[in-house]
């Protein structure tokens, strides 16, 4: 099959070459691919006990080819959206893919495209698992989202909005009208030193709660949050909580899969909207890596196999 893979551990280059399609164990599924999302982590997120050439890439829509003997709730045929985040034989920027059954799989809504459900799994994980540490957040209450205008955060800004939660959020000035057609009431620009003013104009007191996704966003985002507010870090960066506001990671112990399986059916109602930059096709991938690792994508780049993506 043709995959775009590392040859080797610890290289950082990445080739389109013919590898052969890899056995399933018991446990485990093989996919047809039919598209794969696109995300900052595809080159370097590789498990230590990775079988080279390793196919790279985390997530992904297509078609189920095979399944181990172990394996129940999947059939042959089955329409299937995934992330395969360190699956050892592989990840999605192939023609085939291996992951194990326990791995986050949801089906695809017969309505939607191969290309739109591939976009959803890492930045839908994402964004339910912090959501889900603001569950106490109420309805009415304010929100402010660092990097609003990317794959997690343009969802972010609609599931917020469905939760009845007010929405400010940060991007360049030329999405700034996108935000607000997603929802947002304010959008700020991070590049103007005095957005965290204007944030406190829009919220005097500060916003109850912020999801902080680009890096380097936590302790900017902090500083808008109401004294006893919530902050996620998406980002991973450390902000220790000042003013009894509760600063976390994204919590990495619940299981958003059936949150998941909601969101595919809400895009398939058309009630969330999922932005895509720029579909590619496979062959031209690393042009796409290149685009979202600027961090200035809008939405999700993914990429076509074909057949009717
Ligand atoms: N914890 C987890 O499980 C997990 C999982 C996946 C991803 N992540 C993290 O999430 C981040 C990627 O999120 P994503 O996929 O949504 O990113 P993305 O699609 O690459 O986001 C790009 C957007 O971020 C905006 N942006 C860039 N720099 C910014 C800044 N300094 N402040 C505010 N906005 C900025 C850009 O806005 P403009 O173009 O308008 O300037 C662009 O619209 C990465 O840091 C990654 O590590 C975490």
């Amino acid at each position: 099959m043709r995959a775009f893979v590392k040859q080797a551990a610890g290289i950082d280059t990445v080739e389109l070459a013919d590898v052969p399609v890899p056995p399933i164990d018991e446990d485990e599924i093989l996919v047809r691919m039919y598209a794969v999302g696109v995300g900052i982590h595809d080159s370097y997120f590789l498990p230590g006990d990775a079988s080279y050439p390793y196919p790279i890439g985390i997530e992904g829509a297509g078609v189920v080819e095979e399944v181990g003997i172990d394996v129940s709730p999947h059939r042959t045929g089955d329409r299937i959206a995934f992330v395969s985040s360190m699956q050892p034989k592989g990840g999605t920027w192939a023609e085939y893919a291996v992951v194990k059954a326990s791995a986050l799989i949801v089906p695809i809504p017969d309505g939607l495209s191969f290309t739109v459900a591939a976009a959803l799994p890492v930045a839908g994980n994402t964004i339910l698992r912090a959501l889900s540490a603001l569950g106490e957040v109420p309805s009415g209450a304010s929100v402010f989202i660092a990097g609003a205008s990317g794959a997690i955060g343009t969802l972010g800004i609609q599931l917020a909005r469905a939760r009845g939660w007010r929405v400010s959020g940060s991007a360049s000035p030329g999405n700034h009208d996108y935000l607000r057609s997603l929802g947002a009431e304010l959008a700020v620009d991070y590049h103007d030193p005095d957005w965290p003013a204007q944030v406190r104009a829009w919220m005097p007191g500060g916003v109850d709660a912020a999801i902080a996704v680009q890096p380097d966003t936590s302790a900017g985002s902090l500083a808008v949050v109401r004294d006893g507010g919530e902050l996620v870090s998406i980002s991973g960066d450390q902000v220790a909580s000042e003013r009894g506001v509760h600063a976390r990671g994204v919590p990495y112990d619940v299981d958003v899969r059936d949150d998941l399986v909601r969101l595919m059916q809400q895009v398939d109602g058309g009630e969330v909207h999922v932005e895509i930059e720029r579909t590619h096709r496979f062959d031209d991938a690393l042009d796409a890596l290149a685009k979202v690792q600027t961090r200035h994508a809008r939405g999700k780049h993914v990429l076509s196999l074909g057949k009717g993506a």
